[in-house]
């Protein structure tokens, strides 16, 4: 099997790696000291229950104690299977501004002024999905039974049929972009299936983790167990044991075009994995990506952006002329100074980009099964959307309804209002 090449842009990438990683694991250590804090209390409440009342809670209460004992060693175990799997030092980079996917430049240093220029612009940013927390949470999406309903809904039942759909693989390998791709599922159930993919994600945790899937974990059919609920809060439960239940990944049963592709495939090297984030590695040198992917997919990514213009702008200048952008995901959007546009609103804006919708459903799931676990899960009615591009479509002033003109025009007024006493 060949394996996939990851691609850094700056000399410092590997360093900001290590300690984002290291950042990680502090970041679920915090959460987990935060449970058994919580554990603590409860304990000592308990205690006195027993104390002051003559109801017999004690097996009750042993039970709880017998979870609370025991979380540190499965605390221990997961410490254990994420430090031998997330290994920066072991990160094989390469460096170069978008070497091209399959076009055979490897001429990486080819733009190395420019890089050095770019770098010392760089600033070290950890990204709000680079904890550990959040990898245990996109693995058990992505690569566990738990996730199987998910990825059921979301993958096998509306984003790969879309795709073929709309790019038939046997139209040359299309060309598929992923931005801000998590654990990586989706992408290799793409290249299963004949596609051409490449990769864009900025968490130096989810990119460490996908680095060993890729060279070490797939490649020699390597299983491991976790624990994947031990960083819920202690509410809503429904049953304090299930914390006790372990996962297995990577889970592929539910994907035989994966399972055959894993047993079978020399190609791996169809997949392109760029670190960083997705505005600037695409536009640092566009030239290299302009008008070159036949398809984007954006699986809950498009509201994690501080400016939706600039992910808009990205994903129009990296999209052929007539090529697919699939999006789906909610509006849940994720910075302060981002512009929360409302669905329709935000429909409008990506018009005038010159995008005409083919088709829109819609689907309701929580985001890594976990209703197995808590009564309150992360759960959304996304929209999906398959889009066309044209390039050469009107500008933003055609599109503007000349009914609405006066409305448009009217010098805005900002509104008044004060709180009465
Ligand atoms: C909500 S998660 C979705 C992950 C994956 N697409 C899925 O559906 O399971 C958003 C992902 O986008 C990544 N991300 C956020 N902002 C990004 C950016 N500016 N550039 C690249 N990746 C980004 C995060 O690290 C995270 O993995």
């Amino acid at each position: 099997m060949n394996f996939p090449i990851f691609f850094g842009h700056f000399q410092n990438d590997l360093q900001n790696i290590s300690s984002a990683v290291a950042f990680a694991f502090d970041q679920y250590r915090h959460n987990l000291l935060n449970t058994m804090k919580s554990f603590d209390e409860m304990i000592d409440r308990m205690d006195e229950i027993d104390k002051q009342t003559n109801f017999q809670f004690c097996v009750t209460h042993s039970d709880i104690k017998f979870v609370a004992a025991n979380y540190p060693l499965y605390w221990e175990a997961n410490e254990i299977v994420f430090s031998s799997i997330i290994k920066p030092s072991e990160l094989q980079l390469s460096y170069a501004i978008l070497p091209p996917l399959t076009s055979g430049s490897s001429s990486y240093w080819e733009y190395y002024s420019k890089l050095n220029e770019a770098s010392s612009k760089s600033s070290y940013d950890v990204s709000a999905y680079n904890s550990l927390t959040q990898l245990i949470i996109h693995l058990t999406r992505d690569w566990t039974y738990d996730g199987s309903s998910v990825r059921k809904a979301l993958y096998f039942a509306h984003i790969i049929p879309r795709t073929l759909n709309a790019l038939p693989p046997s139209l040359g390998s299309p060309r598929i972009l992923i931005p801000g791709a998590g654990t990586g599922r989706l992408a290799l159930e793409l290249l299963s299936l004949g596609y051409q993919v490449e990769i864009n994600e900025c968490s130096a945790t989810m990119m460490s983790f996908l680095h060993t899937l890729c060279h070490a974990v797939l490649p020699n059919a390597s299983q491991y167990t976790f624990y994947p609920y031990l960083h819920y809060p202690l509410t809503d439960d429904w049953d304090l044991k299930k914390r006790e239940s372990t996962s297995l990944f990577p889970y592929c049963d539910d994907s035989p075009s994966l399972q055959q592709y894993l047993s079978t495939s020399t190609v791996f090297s169809s997949l392109s994995v760029q670190y960083g984030d997705f505005v600037k590695v695409y536009g640092m040198n566009a030239g290299y990506r302009l008008n070159s992917f036949d398809g984007i997919i954006t699986n809950f990514f498009i509201d994690t952006g501080r400016n939706i213009f600039d992910y808009l702008t990205t994903i129009q200048q990296l999209l052929k002329h007539d090529g697919m952008w699939l999006n789906i995901g909610p509006l849940h959007y994720h910075h302060k100074n981002a512009i929360p546009y409302s669905l329709k609103h935000l429909l409008e804006i990506i018009k005038d980009f010159g995008f005409h919708t083919i088709s829109y459903e819609t689907v309701s799931t929580s985001y890594c099964g976990e209703e197995n676990i808590t009564m309150k899960p992360e759960y959304y009615h996304v929209p999906i959307h398959v889009f066309r591009l044209n390039k050469i479509s009107k500008t933003k002033k055609d599109h503007a309804n000349p009914q609405n003109s006066s409305l448009s025009d009217a010098p805005f007024k900002r509104p008044n209002y004060k709180i009465l006493n």
